[in-house]
């Protein structure tokens, strides 16, 4: 394939740049990781907390990433250098490149499971269940998850899978590949989830699960729960480590930035409640516990729907639609890789995908399963796993939104910035953009500041 060369490729339409950021947001972080995150800190504190994240970093950080992207039309490392800054903010781009890396290499994992529980929902494994007794059904749900992430081959198998779906799509480009994909399957993803919702919602216990996800107990709210809402807001919204600026780039000029990130950003949060509200009720219906970490969705979801009509049907979209959801989201992860490669390092489109897909296979597979060559190597008592997790998520995505604010806030041209957020003034929306770069100048910075300091300790609250 050719190299992207003089003309860049844009998303076609609105709809379509709506549907492309939004397939970067919603991923396994919506389904996966906030029901289960929420269920270790607390509850509806947590979600509380992780509100506040969203509107006063996520929303302006994602803004200030899509103008640099839009305004230079690069990747995140280019794109400072077509802005003509000094090369020191470069290296938000760089440190996007390290955290996609360390993201993909557990995010492509557990993928891998969910490919396989559609495959296990497709040949009936949990078929049963509904004619189990609850505590044996609750037990059989646990040992099936305990023997696919204690396993090698299912997993690394369907990881494999997902990374190759991954790369047809990127090899498609970003119009054929990335717009088409994301603009069908987002909104299925959506219906599904209202249809597992309905079934929670019905559920005897319902009103103990939504008290739990939204009943705000202040005295739950904690220096570690604010961390670790902040490190999801970041993943939760893609922001922090160049993948709104490489999809910034490929926006149209007539694009309202502002509106863009508002909708996705709280379509993104509908969503993630929305999965907590399918998760929590049969929790507490069934027994199990909220902290349950990481297995939560893996377990919760194949209880609610076996026991509904046609439940396995449903299982089988659902984690479907999970699968769909991980990888658009892992499809933006690898995309900063691969502009990244082929603009700056001169590699082919096609030499570019391959080489990133594949060496995160590698190093995915051989260190993030338990079960693998380097699985159960601890370092500091932490896993691979956990610590690609929370190097991402708690430390480079945080700073990446931090250096983002600073540049956007303070060294970008004001009137540039202005320019770009108002389309050349013909958006009327001066008001907003003040609003937008006074939380980018005043609050976003201190707010990421104050939590690093306190997080590592230096302030004590
Ligand atoms: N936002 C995605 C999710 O919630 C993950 C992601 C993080 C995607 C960072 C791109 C960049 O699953």
């Amino acid at each position: 394939m050719e190299k992207q060369g003089k003309k860049r490729e844009t998303f076609s339409s609105g709809l379509a740049i709506f549907f492309a950021t939004l397939g970067s947001a919603v991923g396994l972080g919506n389904i996966w990781k906030f029901p289960y995150l929420a269920g270790k800190n607390g509850g509806g504190a947590f979600v509380f907390l992780y509100l506040i994240c969203v509107l006063l970093l996520g929303i302006p950080i994602a803004i200030g990433e899509l103008y640099i992207g839009r305004k230079s039309r690069k990747n995140a490392v280019g794109a400072f250098k077509a802005l003509k800054e000094k090369p020191f903010w470069s290296s938000i781009g760089y440190l996007g490149i390290v955290a996609a890396f360390l993201i993909m290499f557990f995010y492509s994992t557990v993928a891998g499971y969910v490919y396989s529980y559609v495959f296990k929902a497709l040949t009936g494994s949990f078929a049963n269940l509904k004619n189990q007794p609850t505590i044996v059904a609750v037990k059989t749900v646990g040992n099936q998850f305990d023997a696919t992430v204690g396993s090698l081959m299912p997993p690394v198998f369907w990881q494999f899978v997902a990374l190759l779906l991954v790369t047809i799509v990127l090899l498609a480009g970003v119009k054929k590949g990335i717009e088409k994909v994301t603009k069908t399957l987002m909104p299925i993803l959506f219906i599904l989830i209202i249809i597992c919702d309905i079934r929670a919602l019905t559920l005897p216990k319902a009103s103990a699960g939504l008290s739990f996800l939204f009943d705000v107990h202040f005295s739950e709210i904690n220096i570690k729960a604010l961390v670790t809402a902040l490190g999801l807001a970041f993943f939760k919204l893609s922001v922090g480590m160049g993948t709104m600026i490489t999809y910034g780039s490929y926006f149209t000029k007539d694009n309202n930035l502002l509106g863009t990130s508002v909708k996705v950003a709280l379509s993104d949060t509908l969503i993630s409640l929305l999965a907590g509200i399918a998760i929590f009720p049969a929790v507490f219906q069934y027994g199990m516990e909220p902290a349950g970490g990481p297995g939560l969705l893996f377990k919760t979801i194949p209880l609610v729907f076996s026991q509904m009509p046609f439940g396995n049907i449903l299982l089988l979209l659902f984690f479907m639609l999970t699968a769909i959801a991980a990888t658009t989201a892992m499809i933006s992860l690898v995309e900063v890789i691969v502009v990244f490669l082929n603009e700056e390092k001169g590699l082919t489109r096609t030499a570019a995908v391959l080489a990133t897909t594949s060496s995160i296979f590698i190093v995915g597979a051989l260190t993030v399963n338990p079960a693998s060559l380097f699985g159960s190597i601890k370092l500091m008592g932490k896993s691979f796993f956990d610590i690609f997790d929370s190097i991402s998520s708690n430390m480079l995505l945080p700073l990446g939104g931090l250096l983002i604010a600073i540049y956007v806030g303070y060294v970008a041209k004001k009137e540039d910035v202005t320019l770009e957020l108002s389309n050349n003034g013909t958006l009327n929306n001066i008001a907003l953009i003040n609003i937008i770069l006074f939380m980018l100048r005043y609050v976003s910075p201190f707010l990421l500041i104050l939590v690093f300091l306190t997080s590592v300790g230096v302030i004590k609250i």
